[in-house]
């Protein structure tokens, strides 16, 4: 939901900002600008459309100069537009600022404005904070956002820059990403790590209200009393290399084939050869302790889009292995419907990016109850790692392509290792029977390598299929959740209007959207329920329906009851949703390619949505 830079240093500043923004266009991309002082002037470029438009505009006509800001949007309020392209500025142009977030109380602050004689020219609710800088500018920026901060309702991360002092960024932050660095020749603001990776891999991290000075030389930080604060750098590990394409022609197939290693990187960390050569936990690597393991009541589960999935599977297994009632909850929808959350829950955020603003109100909802709270992300010092009483990591690395790929199975790892875990500490797993468990776990990684490896199917399908303008996913138990993600890869990226059932609910309604040659994907990969599966297969066939069947190796029954087979390696039924992801995920990729969308970046979406 928008990416916003910042440099000043010695270096040209607008190479670095567009460079900046191209590795934050993932947040957003229907319009973006910047903003960079001249020597003489705050020069403002911004054009509607992806950040090409934008670099065709400045290649026009340069902006030369050392310090600037940048963003890439999402429209949120106004369509996109130049006009309503950020950066914005006050009457003036003395101020300009870039903002990802929503300023609430926008309308009310714009008539108080207005009628002090402020113009707009923009529909958005960022146009008021350059007008209300300007408005009660006392000569000292800092003295000025204390003052201003308070008035903003809702969320925000900002940058500014003022031609008051050339040289100096202001930036800070309510409740969306904010990160800083260093580098020999000046200091950069991002809405995230992958913009800053080129330059360092020390950030520091802002908390809510925190207010930045970024000077070529330094940047010192205030809290929202204007007292210094002293921060340390965090250092993050991963590396340029793994917010590029590195040769692939999508982000999201270069992710897909990080897949193996996304699985067995978190994996590792957890587990550890013991005695008499048996898998188990390190000591230490889970984080609750058997004491607090042994109290939980209940576990909720709360996330967004394709991490709310994995909350879905997850489910099952907490219910199943460790024996504990789970509910899941989409965050967006969780406080507004007056949540009972009992005392001597565990309350779970799946997060990939760790910022999304729904999942991030659905924890502090939970700690404001008083529960214990887990967190599970992949982005180490996001907002809902450093809230959350608990936190497991994710080590896929970063994600760029909007669909989420190898976030999904990496967060499925850890709620599997959780599980398993929870269920050894209340005694209902043996240490043998963990270490079988984790044994499979492990083989996850080179399985996945094997359906990576075998794309073509799914390419060959989607040369076939490309054409279609709806299709169906069915399945039954955690076949019924894997349904759901597969289904949002495919409308995600390629636009086929896709469907997910309940196999059994099918013949409930649904079932009279098929007709000849609809295409109805069938994932039957739990043994117990293959009978049912052939029986709800059944109905589609007779009613015309093309039907591909994802099943495990060994099944023999459905062959000849569908018109394809997809096939995954050999797995306890537990551990399917993993591996059934990746020829979903791959379907749904090869679709896109063969229908020409903008894979990585889907119209009308965002990878980070910080907004509510
Ligand atoms: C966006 C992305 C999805 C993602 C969801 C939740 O909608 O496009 O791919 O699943 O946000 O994101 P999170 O970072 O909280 O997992």
């Amino acid at each position: 939901m928008c990416g916003i830079v910042g440099y000043t240093g010695s270096e040209q500043a607008t190479p670095i900002l567009m460079r900046g923004l191209s590795r934050l266009e993932y947040r957003g991309y229907d319009s973006a600008g910047i903003a960079v002082y001249n020597g003489s002037e705050l020069v403002v470029k911004k054009a509607k459309g992806k950040l090409s438009e934008l670099a065709g505009r400045i290649e026009a006509a340069p902006v030369a100069g050392c310090v600037g800001i940048g963003h890439t949007r999402w429209a949120t309020h106004g369509e996109p537009s130049d006009i309503n392209s950020h950066p914005h500025t006050d009457g003036d142009g003395a101020i300009a600022i870039v903002h990802n977030g929503i300023i609430e109380n926008y309308q009310e602050l714009k008539e108080a404005l207005i009628a002090r004689g402020c113009v707009f020219r923009s529909e958005t609710d960022t146009e008021v904070v350059p007008h209300l800088i300007r408005t009660y500018y006392t000569g000292s920026m800092l003295e000025t956002l204390i003052r201003v901060l308070p008035m903003l309702q809702g969320s925000f991360a900002l940058a500014i820059a003022s031609k008051d002092d050339p040289d100096t960024l202001y930036c800070t932050r309510k409740d969306s990403p904010l990160v800083l660095g260093k580098t020999d020749h000046g200091s950069l603001i991002a809405s995230d790590i992958p913009a800053l990776l080129e330059y360092t891999r020390d950030v520091y991290l802002l908390d809510d209200f925190d207010i930045a000075r970024v000077r070529p030389e330094g940047i010192s930080f205030y809290d929202c009393l204007g007292n210094e604060k002293t921060k340390e750098a965090m250092h993050v590990d991963w590396d340029v290399k793994a917010a590029e394409k590195g040769g692939y022609a999508h982000f999201m197939l270069k992710e897909i084939h990080e897949e193996p290693a996304a699985i067995h990187n978190t994996l590792a960390p957890l587990i550890e050869i013991g005695r008499a050569n048996k898998l188990r936990f390190r000591k230490d690597a889970m984080p609750i302790n058997e004491e607090d393991a042994n109290a939980i009541k209940n576990i909720i589960i709360s996330a967004c889009g394709t991490s709310y999935h994995v909350g879905m599977v997850s489910r099952f297994i907490f219910e199943k292995l460790a024996g504990i009632p789970t509910q899941v909850e989409i965050a967006s929808e969780f406080r507004y419907r007056d949540p009972i959350i009992q005392d001597n829950s565990l309350f779970i955020v799946i997060s990939q990016s760790g910022e999304t603003a729904d999942t991030i109100a659905a924890l502090r909802e939970a700690k404001n109850c008083g529960v214990k709270t887990l967190a599970i992300t992949n982005v180490v010092g996001s907002t809902v790692a450093r809230e959350a009483d608990y936190v497991i990591y994710t080590w896929a690395g970063p994600e760029i392509a909007v669909a989420s790929t190898k976030a999904f199975v990496s967060q499925q790892m850890v709620a599997y290792a959780l599980a398993a875990d929870l269920a050894v500490k209340r005694g209902k797993m043996t240490e043998d029977e963990l270490a079988d468990y984790l044994h499979e776990m492990d083989q996850l990684s080179a399985k996945a390598q094997i359906l990576v490896d075998s794309w073509e199917i799914q390419a060959h399908a989607a040369n076939h299929f490309r054409s279609i303008r709806n299709s169906f996913y069915i399945g039954r138990h955690l076949d019924a959740i894997s349904c759901m993600e597969a289904a949002l890869k495919l409308k995600e990226i390629s636009y086929v209007q896709t469907e997910a059932y309940p196999a059994g609910e099918l013949k409930h309604g649904t079932l009279s959207l098929v007709e000849d040659g609809t295409l109805v994907c069938a994932i039957a990969t739990q043994t117990d329920l293959i009978d049912k599966m052939i029986s709800n297969i059944k109905e589609v066939k007779v009613r015309g329906g093309y039907v591909i069947a994802f099943v495990k190796e060994s099944e023999t029954r459905i062959e000849s009851e569908v018109d394809e087979v997809w096939r995954i390696p050999e797995c306890p039924d537990i551990f399917t949703p993993i591996l059934v992801a990746i020829p979903g995920q791959l379907f749904g990729y090869y679709m896109a390619l063969e229908r020409g969308t903008d894979i990585d970046q889907p119209r009308n979406l965002a990878k980070s949505v910080t907004v509510e």
